[in-house]
């Protein structure tokens, strides 16, 4: 197993999808960055999610289905618009698709679901960052569009979360500044 730099969990920063190029995290690093993924709260345990990776060859198959999308969507869609969408997935050399896994629960309502797997989706990436590799989380129309979702695979009680695009930073960006907390957090003291 490789190590996590503990210490990179404090300097996730987004790469842009065209600044990542390979290689993209083996399949031994991603095993970790799922296991770390899912490590993530979660009530009930209902693993409300599951994981889909696109690379290689696949993500030219992502592009038809994204430029087969937008065709029924914008009927009148300007070119120049259509070939950017189809260019999108094969920017980066690998897609990881979080699905939220929808479930009929009494004590698990839909947002804590959702909660789950959009905090399953920073462990993914700060994990991925933590292993020396960049990444980006990015939705769009495409996101929640049947007709990606439906040749994707996805079942009708589950939502795409994002697809988060992974690979080697060109360039490493700098450090975002956190802005002063003192707007942020609040010590609460009980009210008079
Ligand atoms: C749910 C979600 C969806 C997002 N979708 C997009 C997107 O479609 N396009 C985009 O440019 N950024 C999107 N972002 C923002 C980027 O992932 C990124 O966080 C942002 O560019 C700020 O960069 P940073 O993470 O380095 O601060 C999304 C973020 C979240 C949490």
């Amino acid at each position: 197993m490789a190590n996590l730099n503990p210490l990179h969990f404090l300097d996730r920063v987004s790469t842009p999808a065209n600044m990542l190029i390979e290689p993209a995290p083996n399949d031994e690093q991603l095993t970790q960055i799922f296991r770390a993924a899912m490590n993530a709260p979660d009530h009930k345990h209902l693993q409300p999610y599951r994981f889909i990776t696109i690379r290689g060859e696949a993500r030219q198959a992502l592009s038809e289905v994204f430029i087969n999308a937008v065709t029924i969507r914008k009927p009148d869609v300007d070119p120049d618009y259509l070939k950017k969408q189809g260019q999108k997935p094969l920017r980066s050399p690998l897609i990881v698709v979080l699905v939220a896994k929808l479930q009929d629960d009494p004590k698990v309502p839909e947002i804590e679901q959702i909660l789950c797997a959009g905090a399953v989706a920073n462990n993914l990436m700060l994990a991925n960052n933590a292993l020396g590799f960049g990444s980006i989380w990015l939705t769009g129309d495409n996101t929640y569009d049947d007709n990606v979702c439906q040749p994707l695979g996805l079942a009708s009680s589950e939502k795409i979360i994002g697809f988060i695009y992974l690979g080697t930073p060109k360039v490493k960006k700098p450090n975002r500044v956190i802005s002063d907390l003192s707007d942020k957090v609040i010590d609460w003291i009980k009210p008079l």
